[in-house]
């Protein structure tokens, strides 16, 4: 280790599910009914739809879930879309739901973008008929250029969604090709614009850095394109080749050019770049890898993530967050349909009901995806002082120069930032380290990934263990 790291190996997950171990659902449907109150309002709340198709499968791809041919002689969208729908209209008639505060919907995957102009108005007009739709809920459309077409661009602009997530990655048609991805530069630039002029002004652009054969003055010219473009919030992540993908296989057999090293100078500098043109744009950089002009973070994230509000997902791959339970359904589709055509919800993982410490560690972990914890907004929630429950991780952090502490809250220092995930990693329970009870458990996107490194060893990320730190207090 280089003696200015305050730890032994760089993180590079972009963020958390927690608690992360889940379990074959023993219970079947019942678990629902016995175990989750779905009578009692849950105060606000955000919805999760799952389209877990795709049209290729991108190389590299840790969220591919299905493939979806033009052609689709299996009539799959169809007998899928059916399915999803019956299960909104199942979902919504909960008073947990129908008697609650909706912010957000996210229709991602996969690719929500996907479906037909005709399926997508059919699923909108479910979700307003099942929820508490109201003008101020966030509805974001998740997806790619090449599925809209001048129908799909009017219907969307007219329609209840308000903000759109492209995939974009780059604009560069070679770097594209090496990552196997469907997505089109001059479709991503037309599709914005037609967007834009048929009224939409919510647009949110995912890029990648560091993909194989990327290089400093591709990503500039993504960038600088990027300023002509008129968008509102924009996420850059570093290009992560996951076991198990088909790039992973490619680059081992050196078929595709390798990455550079995470911690070159270039890789750094393509970082610093982003950093500074979305500056230039006006934007923030709000949260972990998520940047934004003034008034336009995300509302889903704002929920889900910093006021870890329940999180309802629907659909095939789908994760919740129900009455302290993590709760997945399987991305295997026909399973999905076939479940739900029998009048069934299916729950294919849950997760141990988190207790008062896991809320204290989760709430941590997702507030930090923000940079900080303000003091009185953990007493407000949970009665209790930060410093009382976690003062020795947070001690650690000030001593590292990984965080500092302000009259009213902790945050992170540029260090802190740069080693992100592991500082968020301090906040796993002792208890979760090493236990590798959920590993052969059925998992999916990045779960997977969270539960083998949580089984895993944890000096590799933390270090060795110093004594107080691990007290975590309930
Ligand atoms: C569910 S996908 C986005 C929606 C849509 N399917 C698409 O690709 O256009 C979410 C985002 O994850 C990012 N992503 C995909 N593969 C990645 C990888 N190997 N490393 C880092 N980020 C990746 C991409 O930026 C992608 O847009
Ligand atoms: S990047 Fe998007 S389109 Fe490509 S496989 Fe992943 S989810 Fe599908």
């Amino acid at each position: 280790m280089h003696s200015t790291q305050p730890y032994p190996e760089k993180c590079y997950l972009p963020f958390i599910f927690y608690p992360t171990a889940m379990w074959a659902n023993q219970y079947g449907n019942s678990f629902i009914q016995e175990h989750l109150d779905l009578e009692t309002p849950c105060g606000d709340y955000v919805v999760y739809i799952s389209i877990p198709f795709c049209r290729v499968r991108c190389k590299g791809c840790p969220y591919f879930v299905d493939l979806l041919t033009k052609a689709d002689p299996n009539n799959k969208e169809l007998s899928y879309l059916d399915a999803l729908i019956k299960d909104i209209r199942k979902w919504g008639q909960y008073p947990r739901w129908s008697k609650s505060r909706l912010r957000a919907i996210y229709i991602g995957g996969g690719t929500g973008s996907i479906l037909t102009t005709s399926n997508l108005k059919r699923l909108l007009d479910a979700l307003c008929e099942s929820f508490p739709v109201t003008k101020e809920t966030e509805i974001t459309l998740e997806g790619n250029a090449r599925d809209y077409d001048d129908e799909k661009m009017d219907y969307v602009a007219s329609s209840p969604i308000n903000r759109i997530s492209l995939g974009v990655q780059s604009f560069d048609p070679e770097v594209l090709k090496i990552v196997g991805s469907p997505h089109a530069a001059e479709a991503s630039e037309k599709v914005i614009r037609g967007l834009q002029q048929r009224g939409m002004v919510n647009l949110q652009l995912d890029m990648m850095f560091n993909m194989p054969g990327h290089n400093i003055d591709v990503w500039k010219r993504d960038l600088e394109k990027l300023k002509e473009l008129g968008i509102t919030h924009l996420t850059v992540y570093l290009y992560r080749i996951h076991e198990g993908t088909p790039q992973h296989k490619l680059v081992q057999e050196g078929r595709v050019p390798e990455m550079a090293d995470r911690e070159s100078p270039m890789v750094k500098m393509m970082y610093r770049e982003a950093r500074d043109i979305a500056k230039e744009m006006g934007f923030e950089l709000y949260m972990h890898n998520h940047f934004c002009r003034p008034g336009f973070r995300s509302i889903y994230n704002d929920y889900n993530l910093e006021h870890v509000s329940d999180t309802l997902g629907i659909g095939a791959g789908a994760y919740s967050l129900i009455d302290n339970y993590r709760i997945g359904t399987s991305k295997e589709v026909e399973k999905y349909v076939e479940t739900v055509n029998a009048g069934q919800h299916m729950v294919t993982t849950i997760s141990e009901k988190m207790d008062r410490l896991n809320h204290k560690e989760r709430y941590i972990m997702f507030t930090l995806q923000y940079f900080r914890i303000y003091f009185n907004r953990y007493r407000e929630r949970f009665g209790t002082e930060l410093m009382e429950d976690f003062g020795p991780i947070i001690q650690k952090l000030l001593r590292k120069n990984l965080a500092v502490m302000l009259e009213d809250r902790i945050e992170m220092t540029e260090l802190g930032k740069e080693w992100f995930l592991n500082v968020v990693l301090e906040f796993v329970n002792p208890k979760f380290w090493g236990n590798k009870s959920s590993v052969d458990e059925p998992n999916w996107s990045m779960n997977v990934v969270l539960v083998d490194l949580i089984a895993d060893n944890r000096e590799r990320w933390l270090g060795p263990v110093e004594e107080p730190e691990l007290t975590h207090v309930s």
